[in-house]
């Protein structure tokens, strides 16, 4: 008798423990380094966004993610829906791996003349254009083959179906990846630009239906050839002046990420490849910052709305399987607006500066004006503490050295530093918080500017991250970083020499990524595949 209550204590035990190990961790948007009004994914592992596209009055967001576990692995398509670029809802995991193999980034398009016939002119569909990484064989994970393939969907990206006779472009190669496509109208056909990793080349292939491809042109090795180039994205942008007047011209962009860095040329496509002018050679990042990547942008946005939006993956494969986030790992920057402009000199430079949508956000101000800076006379502002929210600042009359610390308590802060004698702006998170989860965190980057008594920062804090714009978008300079509770203060020092305050703005958005943020709708539903 004993022994039988003993046996069913026992399997009561037992079952207890399945039934914790099963136990789905849910996300709270409380969690302490839990962005507002950046993207993260409710639980679980995310690198590169993927697939955006607006259709049908959403903004798409698919991304790459692991639904099995905080690390890099099981790479399928995650998916969330904004109508605004600042809400973001879950939906359903889009495309899981398969036993052809994970699903690694690409593009997604709406293919309204229904031209793959996946669809009707009455049901156009949405078309995912993806590489799968496929393992030979298990026991050796670098024996591997790349290829791309499509999924689509009739139901306005609800459920998607992997296309039946996959891939639609096979070169047998390894590494061969991140196919971006869109429509170029000018001739009535798809384009892709695709990556050759290791050779630093993108590849462009052109197709009527999306399912037959002709290779059209190379452009590559060219600029930043340090690492593997990968996710690129062309596009044409209206260049502006000096000044942001339009000039009637136009030039294309191709975006390269370079492991660690995102790099562009300016430059012609001609419907069948991309070259560089030749002062569009020079390296150029999109963004100074330690944590931009994979960054793609929007394809079907409404001719109406003109605007070239871009999101990025905001955090760097140095030190992204150590952040110290949980239930989930991995960022997406605020949604950025591209503009291209001409400077004084003839070179056409990369403009960026956060979607005006996320204004919406703001609760309240705080506005001061028309005051000396000098060391006896620092600006300290500590009553006024938030962590999420956009501080502007403009500066004149600057000489030696200005301090800027965000996020500060004692020393530990984000430092931003500007000489206006060598025009060098520093930005250093090396005693920003918690920094000691990965040797490769703390750091220091430097931007070059022309030396100027003026400056204007536009600085985005969303709890973990700092997103800086200098300028008016001149410059970009993302950074993760990680704050104790205590660091609320933010101060502006002359160290030496002095500088005039203009303005400065605190503006205050709501501080509980769960007023923002939708629930997930079952994120792990694996309807659709
Ligand atoms: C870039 C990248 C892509 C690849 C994906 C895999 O971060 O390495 O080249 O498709 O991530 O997750």
């Amino acid at each position: 008798m004993y022994k039988h209550i003993l046996c069913l204590c026992l399997l009561a035990f037992a079952c207890l423990l399945d039934a914790q190990a099963q136990v789905e961790i849910r996300p709270t948007y409380r969690e302490p380094y839990r962005p507002v009004y950046h993207f993260t994914p409710p639980v679980n592992w995310t690198n590169d966004p993927n697939g955006l596209v607006f259709a049908q009055g959403l903004f798409h967001l698919f991304y790459q993610y692991n639904p099995d576990g905080m690390q890099w692995g099981h790479m399928s398509w995650g998916h969330a829906v904004s109508r605004d670029l600042v809400h973001w809802q879950n939906w359903p995991v889009a495309l899981f791996e398969g036993p052809e193999g994970m699903i690694f980034s690409g593009s997604a398009v709406v293919d309204s003349f229904n031209t793959s016939g996946l669809g009707s002119p009455a049901r156009p569909p949405m078309v995912a254009i993806y590489t799968v990484h496929h393992i030979v064989d298990s026991l050796h994970p670098d024996d591997y083959l790349q290829t791309q393939h499509l999924a689509y969907s009739l139901d306005g990206g609800r459920t998607w179906r992997k296309y039946a006779h996959n891939p639609v472009l096979d070169l047998h190669m390894r590494d061969f990846r991140d196919p971006k496509v869109f429509w170029y109208p000018p001739a009535r056909k798809w384009m892709m630009a695709v990556s050759f990793p290791v050779q630093h080349q993108v590849q462009f292939f052109s197709s009527p239906d999306l399912i037959h491809w002709q290779h059209t042109g190379t452009f590559g090795p060219a600029g930043d050839t340090s690492q593997v180039w990968e996710c690129p994205d062309l596009f044409p942008l209206p260049v502006l002046d000096a000044t942001g007047k339009p000039t009637g011209q136009t030039k294309w962009v191709l975006m390269v990420s370079v492991q660690y860095d995102v790099q562009y040329f300016v430059g012609h496509f001609d419907g069948n490849t991309f070259q560089a002018d030749p002062s569009g050679q020079a390296i150029r990042k999109v963004d100074e910052g330690t944590d931009f990547y994979a960054a793609s942008t929007y394809n079907n946005l409404p001719a109406g709305d003109g605007r070239r939006v871009c999101i990025a993956w905001m955090d760097n494969w140095a030190y992204a399987a150590h952040l110290p986030t949980f239930p989930w790992r991995g960022f997406m920057t605020v949604p950025r607006v591209f503009t291209l402009r001409k400077n004084p000199q003839g070179q056409f430079m990369l403009y960026q500066y956060p979607v005006q949508e996320i204004n919406r956000l703001s609760l309240d101000s705080m506005l001061l004006k028309h005051r000396w800076i000098n060391p006896q006379h620092p600006l300290l502002i500590t009553n006024y503490p938030f962590v999420v929210g956009k501080l502007s600042v403009q500066l004149s009359k600057i000489q030696g050295l200005i301090r800027l610390a965000v996020a500060q308590h004692q020393d530990s802060a984000v430092w931003i530093s500007y000489d206006a004698a060598t025009g060098i702006l520093q930005v250093d998170r090396s005693r920003s918080g918690l920094t000691d989860f990965d040797a490769h965190f703390p750091a220091r980057v430097t931007v070059p500017l022309k030396p100027s008594s003026h400056l204007r920062l536009d600085i985005f804090l969303d709890k973990s991250s700092m997103e800086l714009f200098v300028n008016d978008g001149e410059k970009a300079v993302t950074m993760l970083f990680f704050p104790y509770p205590t660091q609320t203060q933010f101060s502006v020092q002359a160290e030496q020499g002095s500088c005039y305050l203009d303005m400065l703005r605190v503006i205050r958005y709501p501080q509980n990524a769960y007023l923002v943020q939708r629930k997930s709708v079952s994120h792990a539903s694996r309807l659709g595949n």
